[in-house]
Parts: structure tokens; C-alpha cells; sequence
């Protein structure tokens, strides 16, 4: 049986599996990004990952995602949240380690690609994705086709300017949408956000916090998370409200394991967009969770569904 890699290199964790062409994952595994002092080494631990578990010889080919992943270059572009800096040819150092056709994408536009083929997309023609994760991607779905602009880097909504001479982002500029809105950005909230419930939370008595753990405080009742989820909640509806106008969507998908961990904040993602869309919109637009569940599940349905995709044509 032939089988596809795909692999999602995140600022965070490189989460990598390998997929039959019904989209079954047949091995998986995850290694944290940051252990990596250069791109070279990250491809070298894969390709011996793969190798020992005997997937060499059925191999066709690699999909891979990215931050700034750009499929026309097969470069890695000035990634905001990777310690490797400037332009990396990940699609080449993959292909000449594997001596494998590679495909390479943008993480969030692999995704949604996967969502659309395997996932809580297969029914929509016109959808954006949004994944949130150490930064804020998404994917555009318009008539049925993704998007990829002149460049290849259409969708860059992470970087959208939120809030005027706002949080400084990794891309240099500042106040842009992922400086709130992602893991970072809810951690940056714990310590900048003033609040009367700040002194009783559970949040303020640990020495280091993580996304997660807001959110989970917030479904069980901690008020000072909840602030901080309801706060980061409001500036990504009204920003999901504001693109509507860009590509009028029937439906945004929330990726991620931040994104679905507990209803409410989904929930008020979607008050807040509701009360800033524009009427015509009004309505029209839903909210839903991804299907391919945590981020290391997603690569897969997505960065090999890309290859399938692609060996289809
Ligand atoms: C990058 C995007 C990427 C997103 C999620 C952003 O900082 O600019 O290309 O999709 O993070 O990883
Ligand atoms: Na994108
Ligand atoms: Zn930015």
C-alpha cells in the first residue's frame, strides 16, 4: 500500500504521519520544533523516523505545512514564530533527504485543505479557516478553491492590524490580530490584563501559565479567565466580522486544540461577530469547530491530503 507523509511544522511542536490514500493514518508522532537548532537536523530525525518504522519503500511522496510556507518557492519565508530565520528551503531539504516529490503549503492553507477533504469542510465552497495555535493562520476557501494570491501568501490574517499601536508581533509590526488572539497572545493577556478578579485567580499564583490552561480555568467558573477568554474572544469576533466583507464566507471553521477547548468560548466568538457583522451578513454566517481534533491530527488529514490532491491532477 503506497502511503504519504505529512508533516506540520509548527512554532511550537513538528507534528508528522504517515497516510494511506482513504486518509487513514497508519503511524504518527510529534517532536518539539525548538530542539532543533536548524532546519536540517529536524528533516534528519523525520527521515529516521520513517526509515526505522519500515515506511521508506512505500513512500511516494511529502506533503508539508508551515508557517510562511510558500508553495510557489517551497520556501519558508521569514516565519514570525520559528527560531530559523529568513528564507529556508524546506521543500528542496526534504526532497533531497527523501528523494521524494514535496509539496509545501502554508500551515493554515494545508488545513483547511484537509478540512475540505476529510473534515467538517467537505460540504462548503466558501469558508475560511482559522487556526490558532503559537500564532493565527487561516485558509480561503472561495468557490471551492483555496486561495493563494499573487505570492502565494494570501490569508495572512494573523497580521492584520486589531488594535492601534498595539502588542508588538514577531512579523515587526504591531497591534496586529495574532498578538491577542493565539496561545501567545492569551498569555501575554495574563500578565497585561488588569483586573479586581486578578489577585484570587488560580492563574496569578503560577509561576508560568499556558493558553490551555486559561481556558480550561474558565470553564470551570475562574473569573479572571474568563475575563481574559471573553477579551480575546471579543477582538476575534469582530475581526471575523470585519473579513466577512472580504470573501463572505458561509461558515468559519476554528482549528485547534485552543480553539475548542470548551464551548464558551466559541460562543462568544460568535456574540461578538454577530453584533459587528454587517446586516446583509447577518445570520448567514456560522461558527464551527474543525473535526481533524488536536493540531497533531490535523497535519495529517492536511499536509497529505495536499499530496493526494496534487498526484490526482
Ligand atoms: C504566520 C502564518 C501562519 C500562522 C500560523 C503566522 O504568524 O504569518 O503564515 O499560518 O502564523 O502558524
Ligand atoms: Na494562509
Ligand atoms: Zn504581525
Amino acid at each position: 500500500e503506497h502511503v504519504a507523509l505529512g508533516i506540520d511544522i509548527g512554532g511550537t511542536n513538528t507534528a508528522y504521519g504517515l497516510v494511506n490514500r482513504k486518509g487513514e493514518v497508519l503511524f504518527e508522532d510529534s517532536i518539539v520544533t525548538t530542539d532543533y537548532q536548524d532546519p536540517e537536523s529536524l528533516v534528519e530525525k523525520i527521515y529516521n523516523d520513517v526509515k526505522e518504522n519500515g515506511y521508506l519503500e512505500s513512500l511516494l511522496g511529502l506533503g508539508v505545512g508551515a508557517p510562511n510556507g510558500n508553495t510557489f518557492t517551497g520556501n519558508i519565508e521569514f516565519a514570525p514564530n520559528l527560531k530559523w530565520k529568513g528564507v529556508i528551503p524546506i521543500a528542496e531539504l526534504f526532497e533531497q533527504k527523501f528523494h521524494r516529490p514535496t509539496l509545501l503549503a502554508n500551515d493554515a492553507n494545508a488545513a483547511a485543505i484537509g478540512e475540505h477533504l476529510f473534515g467538517n469542510a467537505k460540504d462548503l465552497n466558501d469558508f475560511v479557516l482559522i487556526t490558532l495555535g503559537t500564532g493565527l493562520g487561516s485558509g480561503i476557501f472561495i468557490d471551492g478553491e483555496l486561495i493563494v494570491g499573487s505570492q502565494g501568501f494570501a490569508g495572512e490574517f494573523g497580521h492584520v492590524r486589531v488594535v492601534q499601536n498595539g502588542r508588538l508581533c514577531g512579523c515587526g509590526r504591531n497591534g496586529c490580530l495574532e498578538t491577542y488572539v493565539s496561545s501567545t497572545g492569551v498569555v501575554r493577556s495574563v500578565n497585561e490584563l488588569e483586573s479586581i478578579h486578578k489577585a484570587d485567580s488560580t492563574l496569578t499564583k503560577k509561576s508560568k501559565v499556558s493558553a490551555k490552561e486559561v481556558f480550561l480555568a474558565a470553564n470551570s467558573g475562574d473569573q479572571f479567565a474568563c475575563e481574559i477568554v471573553e477579551y480575546t474572544a471579543e477582538i476575534l469576533g469582530n475581526a471575523l466580522a470585519d473579513f466577512a466583507a472580504f470573501s463572505n464566507p458561509k461558515a468559519y471553521l476554528l482549528f485547534g486544540g485552543l480553539a475548542q477547548s470548551g464551548a464558551y468560548f466559541s460562543e462568544k466568538v460568535k456574540k461578538y461577530m454577530e453584533e459587528n457583522l454587517l446586516k446583509i451578513y447577518q445570520g448567514n454566517i456560522e461558527i464551527r469547530n474543525s473535526a481533524l481534533h488536536d493540531m497533531n491530527a490535523a497535519v495529517l488529514g492536511t499536509a497529505a491530503a495536499m499530496f493526494w490532491k496534487a498526484i490526482k491532477k
